[in-house]
């Protein structure tokens, strides 16, 4: 990936404009959160959330959550069941990230999603997080500011360490509080699961969902495993140079003359990642239209966002395994 320079900014008015207006210019800027530092970029942006799986180099395109300034912002999002409501009110701002069923005018990119039906919700706490949010007027992914598998950082040096000359900013706000990460909390039929415990303590919890479950159902424990709410009805042939006459052609670069979509037409793997999910939802419409029951899918270099990309493939290709 190409070299950026990486600009400290801090969390003054005017770096939290600097950081704001990179935000709207689909770059990523690391925050503090009242957890660990986050690693945000605009979450209705495809490619600039593509840009966070890439700096991290996440071999996955997992699910990330998204922050948002109140609760106004996160019922425009997502559906809060009466159950998420109280939770909500109860402990936002702060370490709570709520897995909530998205609206269908949800604006935000699938990316953020990893392709599921749900997304991750969470009002920080922290002052400087909360006043980025402000200054930039919209929702922020973002998953924790550190290369894939390495530890959370709770100070700027420890996000510099990490990802400098891979991201375009880190807003310098101190130590976070927390030092850990928030409690994630999904719903199966309305009643809470604890996905991920974190920030806040199990027992406060309780307090508030006392019929809250721990054994999480399996599909939504490993997100590396999470099931698609896309299913294709159509089969995956990966690696595919070129359609049989049988086949729509998923394509990475020029589309070509026959039937399919591109992931890219100029073979951007950004530009691929951000069109991923959506890709895979129309390409299997237009099988379903045609009565078509395959797709090629073109070769995709395993370097970079490659990666992710083709792990996402190979699941959609063996949907069972
Ligand atoms: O404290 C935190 O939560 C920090 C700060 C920056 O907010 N963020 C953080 O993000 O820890 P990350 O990406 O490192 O962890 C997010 C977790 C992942 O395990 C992810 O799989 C899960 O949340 N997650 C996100 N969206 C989900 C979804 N729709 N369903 C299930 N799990 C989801
Ligand atoms: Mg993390």
């Amino acid at each position: 990936m190409p070299s950026l320079n990486t600009v400290l900014l801090s969390p003054t008015d005017r770096g939290l404009r600097a950081a704001a207006s990179l935000l709207r210019d689909g770059e990523t800027v690391a925050f503090p959160t009242e957890t660990v530092y986050g690693l945000g970029a605009d979450a209705t942006q495809g490619r600039a959330v593509a840009k966070i799986f890439e700096a991290k180099g996440r071999p996955r395109f997992n699910p990330l959550i998204v922050h948002v300034a109140d609760r106004a912002a996160a019922a425009r999002l997502a559906d809060l069941p009466s159950e998420a409501a109280l939770l909500a009110e109860t402990f936002w701002p702060g370490p709570l990230t709520l897995v909530l069923p998205r609206r269908p005018d949800c604006p935000l990119t699938d990316l953020v999603s990893g392709g599921l039906a749900t997304v991750a919700l969470r009002i920080p706490a922290h002052p400087v997080a909360r006043d980025l949010l402000q200054a930039f007027g919209g929702p922020i992914a973002a998953p924790s500011a550190n290369i894939s598998g390495r530890v959370s950082p709770t100070m700027a040096g420890h996000v510099l360490d990490g990802l400098r000359g891979r991201i375009a900013a880190v807003i310098d706000g101190g130590p976070c509080p927390v030092g850990l990460e928030s409690t994630i909390i999904g719903f199966d039929n309305n009643r809470p699961v604890l996905l991920r415990p974190g920030g806040i303590p199990l027992e406060t919890l309780r307090e508030v969902a006392p019929d809250m479950s721990l054994n999480r159902s399996a599909d939504i424990t490993a997100p590396g495993q999470l099931t698609s709410h896309y299913a294709p009805t159509a089969r995956l042939r990966l690696n595919a140079p070129a359609p049989d006459p049988d086949e729509l052609l998923l394509a990475f670069g020029p589309l070509g003359d026959g039937p399919g979509l591109t992931l890219s037409a100029t073979a951007d793997l950004q530009e691929a990642a951000s069109n991923l999910f959506a890709c895979l939802h129309e390409i299997d419409r237009m099988a379903r239209e045609r009565d078509m029951r395959k797709i090629a899918v073109q070769p995709i270099p395993d370097t970079g966002l490659g990666l992710a990309i083709n792990d996402r493939l190979k699941r959609a290709a063996a949907p069972d395994a």
